[in-house]
């Protein structure tokens, strides 16, 4: 039998994501289930693209709605982007593009954002309020980058700490804040605890960025690794009475967030938790 939420036609609306590789992405398997799901003729592609400028112009002419970003064209597809958030600026980091412009010969004017910060700050926010709260982000990536303005965005203060000083320094520099080395851990006062280092992720799975002693001092926990889903700071996070978020936390809320930037619509929650969940069970 046909199944009639599957049909690709001409009224179909393009999604993708480009970047080098997206092999391995989940984001396909995610929005097309919660395209299915609500019923919505539209269709998301992984798109390998290694210069972010002719993808985005062939997006374009392609007539797509819509694409997710990723690495290494983060930073790369700037330039192209007509009309950038404010907050995606600051990071200087675009993971969601939303094209407008209606029919083959229309002008096109491509929307940038980045929801990365949004995934993490919605993920947090279901266990702690962030305004006011302290925050103590390890990591001076792309990624900590990204978190640290979304918290910074919702009226949380921020510390950084990272492995390498000047790295971690020029970070908190940018964000206005403070570095604490991660040998002095002991002495930040924090409510809450991001790992945005890949500290725990396969193969290493034994280590963990803070001692385990270090971690009844904070209520809510969070790791942006997912694999393994529950790291070794999770369970020793756990172990000491904090609140945890796992890394799929924030790949599902991103993913919620571009979702809702293309469609408007209320992301359905449940569908894609399904999705990502089932992989790393
Ligand atoms: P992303 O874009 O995901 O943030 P990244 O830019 O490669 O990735 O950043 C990785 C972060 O993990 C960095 O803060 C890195 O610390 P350094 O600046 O010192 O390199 C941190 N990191 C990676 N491996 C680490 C390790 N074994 N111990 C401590 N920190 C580590």
């Amino acid at each position: 039998m046909q199944d009639t939420l599957f049909t690709v036609n001409g009224e179909t609306e393009t999604f993708g994501i480009i970047g080098n590789p997206v092999h391995h992405s989940l984001s396909p398997e995610m929005h097309n289930a919660s395209f299915r799901a609500l019923g919505m003729n539209c269709i998301y592609v992984p798109l390998p693209v290694t210069d972010a400028h002719k993808g985005v112009e062939g997006l374009k002419a392609l007539g797509f709605k819509g694409v997710s970003v990723t690495i290494p064209h983060k930073q790369d597809v700037i330039p192209d982007i007509d009309n950038i958030d404010p907050v995606a600026e600051k990071i200087g980091a675009v993971n969601t593009l939303l094209i407008k412009g209606r029919g083959i010969k229309a002008e096109k004017t491509v929307y940038g954002y980045n929801t990365d910060w949004l995934g993490a700050n919605r993920a947090l926010e279901e266990k702690i309020s962030l305004k006011g709260s302290r925050v103590l982000i390890l990591g001076a990536g792309g990624s900590a980058r990204a978190i640290g303005f979304g918290l910074l965005e919702a009226g949380a203060e921020v510390v950084i700490s990272n492995r390498t000083i000047n790295k971690g320094e020029s970070l908190a520099s940018r964000l206005c804040c403070r570095f604490c080395p991660l040998d002095e851990l002991d002495q930040v006062k924090a409510d809450i605890l991001v790992n945005a280092t890949s500290v725990g992720m396969v193969p290493e799975v034994d280590n963990t960025p803070v001692p385990g002693e270090l971690l009844t001092k904070f209520s809510v926990v969070m790791d942006i690794v997912y694999a393994p889903l529950q790291t070794r700071l999770l369970r020793e996070a756990e172990a000491a009475g904090c609140q945890i978020v796992d890394g799929l936390a924030m790949l599902l809320y991103q993913g919620a967030a571009q979702f809702e930037l293309w469609t408007r619509k209320e992301a359905p929650l449940n569908v894609m938790q399904e999705v990502l969940y089932r992989r790393f069970k």
